[in-house]
């Protein structure tokens, strides 16, 4: 009970705490922006585009709870800032792998982007068949106070691996499932990973080839 009472409190601190939470949502719009300035410069100089869509989300403070409390954190608001390093969160989805590479090299050679974290989990797909690449930074964000560092996840992986993240996730919320079934899907989904690697790298080999003839003809 005094859990929940306690769990109920940091969730209204979370809530109340606006300047907080805007801090957060400036950041996703900074590197929202970053992001959508690199793609024009690609369409304008390259006839190219490595983004297919850029999602953006804010943690919600039920969220932020519920991950104190899995990671057994104590209900504190002031470890919040350095103990979720995804409260704000951005999801870019490419055509091809090569973009993420080229995308989060352009990302990490900024001066005004800190790279904190990084995981690849293409190079090293998680055991379940997870891939993506995922990078947690920090970006300055200008108040009338001063300059803060504000820590944003993000995620870039490609239409192949989105597909298979989201089919990942309506599985792992499907509670109510005979467990015998559920091993069924989840090693059904490992070979899926394993295709979808295939094809990601057989769709680039097709795209590299067109490209190739394309310059040779001009
Ligand atoms: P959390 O998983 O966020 O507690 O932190 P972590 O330190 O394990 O970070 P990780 O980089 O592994 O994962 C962060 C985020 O990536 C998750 O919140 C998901 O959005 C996504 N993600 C990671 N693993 C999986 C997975 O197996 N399936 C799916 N669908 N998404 C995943
Ligand atoms: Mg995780």
């Amino acid at each position: 009970m005094v859990k929940v009472a306690e769990r109920r409190k940091i969730e209204d601190e979370i809530r109340n705490a606006t300047e907080f939470m805007t801090l957060y949502r400036c950041a996703l719009m900074e590197v929202e922006t970053i992001l959508k300035v690199l793609n024009e410069q690609f369409s304008r100089l390259e006839d190219y585009n490595p983004i297919e869509t850029i999602k953006t989300r804010l943690k919600t403070p039920e969220s932020i709870a519920e991950k104190m409390e899995r990671r057994g954190l104590p209900f504190d608001f002031r470890l919040v800032k350095d103990e979720i390093n995804d409260i704000a969160g951005v999801r870019v989805v490419c055509p091809f792998i090569t973009d993420i590479y080229m995308l989060s090299e352009r990302l990490l050679g900024r001066e005004d982007i800190r790279l904190l974290e990084y995981k690849d989990y293409i190079k090293e797909p998680k055991k379940n068949g997870y891939r993506s690449v995922h990078l947690i930074v920090e970006v300055p964000i200008f108040l009338q106070e001063g300059k803060r560092m504000v820590k944003v996840e993000i995620q870039l992986r490609t239409i192949a691996m989105d597909f298979w993240a989201s089919l990942d996730h309506r599985l792992s919320y499907k509670k109510e499932m005979d467990p015998a079934i559920t091993q069924q899907l989840h090693e059904e989904l490992i070979a899926c990973s394993n295709e979808s690697a295939k094809l990601d790298e057989r769709m680039e080999a097709v795209r590299n080839a067109i490209d190739q003839r394309r310059k040779v003809r001009h």
